[in-house]
């Protein structure tokens, strides 16, 4: 008999009759005739109740050992459930354990700490809040390549190692390769030449777009900042589509539909495990999920959020001042306070900003823009990027970067250049905003920050 997944069997309209199921024991509880074992396979948030009764071959045995966190496959008839809370439930015929579970399980008891949890990254997902986050992930990924094959867009896969500094921002991993204690440098290094680990795969992104139009790229990149935030991580997954014959406007239509379609394909698809946050992580979720799916994002330059926040007289740790980086504490202030929903700021002051974005006419902003929603801040940023040959070799020497490396970056501009534009989705933060979870290291399986890289 082969086994047959929880969600299944609990979707089931009619009894599927006799199967087999097979999971880690929640808990247990024994009467004298009978034992109620709530069984779990992490195929959905609920357990799956099991009544094997004290007749059974073998139960004198098994049943000390069906301790919380033991695996077992359980064979049997479902039938209706008598109990509440649960439409079927199993009546066993045969159990037979797989692995018993030490005594110190550490899953035992709820109420453990996020921090703790966190320091068991292999078995907290086995825990109830972090089976529905992976669950959430994993539909909220299928999600990200079914939205863009739908529009036609390809998928390119940029490379993870490369020689270039897309941000400009210095904030890298170096590539090395080690000979017993020897690092090679130099001459000597593996690529002749430094290389780290990507931060963004825009750059190589743009290649392609200048020749199929529309492409996306979605995996791991990598930033060496020492930023102790719970929305920064050092090893984190970005979705970066680009657009060729596209200016800002479509990039942010872009960027707006794209939230909103994984927004609505989470309250429909990952219903149960949503719920569970919205009673056990934040209260108000499921209503601000639903309010990001109905209403149109507000749209406000950076010079006018400059203005809103100075007018409010709000009190901010870091002043506001037209010409600098807006921080996370001003973001949050203009979508949670002023403007009470997602919002996109565009058109930022040229000299904050990397080399590839688009000059506008007024000399000073480029045709930059962030996407930023309540309780995280900046989930997206893009911009349209520099097409004219003369800008783009004019910003290069502005930024202290040599054409030499660049060539066939602009080349681009050379041979057939097209207006073109993107952007970047990190998507632990839309994680974070699907699901409530407040910290970036609980959506990730295994955070990578300052410090640490267990496991
Ligand atoms: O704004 P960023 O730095 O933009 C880029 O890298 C562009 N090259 C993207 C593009 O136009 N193709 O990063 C994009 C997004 C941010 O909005 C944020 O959501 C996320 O990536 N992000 C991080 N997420 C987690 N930890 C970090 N340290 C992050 N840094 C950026
Ligand atoms: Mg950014």
């Amino acid at each position: 008999m082969s086994r047959i997944s929880i969600v299944d069997v609990l979707k089931s309209d009619s009894s599927p009759g006799e199967i087999q199921v097979m999971g880690w024991v929640r808990t247990k509880r024994d009467s004298k005739a009978f034992s109620f074992i709530e069984l779990n396979d992490g195929s959905c948030l609920a357990n799956f109740q099991v009544i094997a009764d004290a007749t059974l071959p073998g139960y004198g045995e098994f049943i000390a050992h069906l301790t919380t966190g033991a695996s077992v496959a359980v064979t049997g008839k479902v039938v209706e459930s008598r109990g509440k809370g649960q439409r079927w439930e199993m009546q066993a015929s045969s159990v037979e354990l797989l692995g018993k579970a030490d005594e110190d399980f550490p899953l035992q008891k709820k109420g453990h700490s996020m921090e703790f949890l966190r320091s068991i990254a292999h078995l907290r997902p086995r825990s109830n809040l972090f089976g529905a986050v992976f669950r959430v992930r994993s539909r909220m990924a299928y999600s990200i390549h079914r939205f863009f094959q739908e529009r036609g867009f390809v998928c390119v896969h940029t490379p993870i190692i490369t020689a270039l500094d897309c941000e400009g921002a210095g904030e890298m991993f170096r590539v090395v390769t080690m000979n017993g204690e020897e690092i090679k440098l130099g001459d000597e290094e593996f690529f002749g030449k430094p290389s780290y680990l990507t931060v963004s795969g825009q750059l190589e992104g743009e290649t392609y777009a200048c020749a199929l139009s529309d492409i996306y790229t979605f995996g791991p990149t990598f930033r060496a900042e020492n930023s102790h935030t719970s929305r920064h991580a050092s090893e984190f997954w970005m979705i970066e589509p680009e657009m060729a014959f596209c200016d800002l406007i479509g990039d942010m239509d872009m960027a707006e539909a794209m939230v909103k379609y994984l927004v609505k394909d989470a309250l429909e698809n990952c219903a149960e495990d949503l719920e569970f946050f919205g009673k056990f992580v934040d209260k108000g979720l499921i209503e601000r999920l639903e309010f990001v799916r109905d209403r149109p994002f507000e749209r406000v330059s950076y010079a006018e959020a400059v203005e809103i926040l100075i007018a409010s007289r709000a009190k901010f740790e870091f002043p506001v001042e037209y010409g600098h980086n807006l921080q996370s504490e001003h973001e949050r202030f203009l979508t949670e306070t002023h403007f009470q929903c997602p919002i996109t700021v565009y058109n930022y002051p040229a000299d904050i900003k990397p080399f590839y974005m688009r000059k506008n006419d007024d000399g000073k902003t480029v045709a930059a823009m962030d996407v930023l929603v309540p309780g995280i801040g900046e989930i997206v940023g893009g911009s349209q990027r520099e097409e004219r040959l003369d800008i783009l070799r004019e910003n290069l020497v502005k930024h202290g970067l040599s054409e030499k490396e660049y060539e066939w970056y602009v080349d681009l501009r050379r041979f057939g250049t097209v207006p073109h534009a993107g952007f970047g989705l990190g998507f632990e933060r839309l994680l974070m905003f699907v699901t409530g979870v407040h910290n970036i290291r609980d959506v990730i399986p295994f955070p990578r920050t300052p410090g640490s890289a267990e496991f």
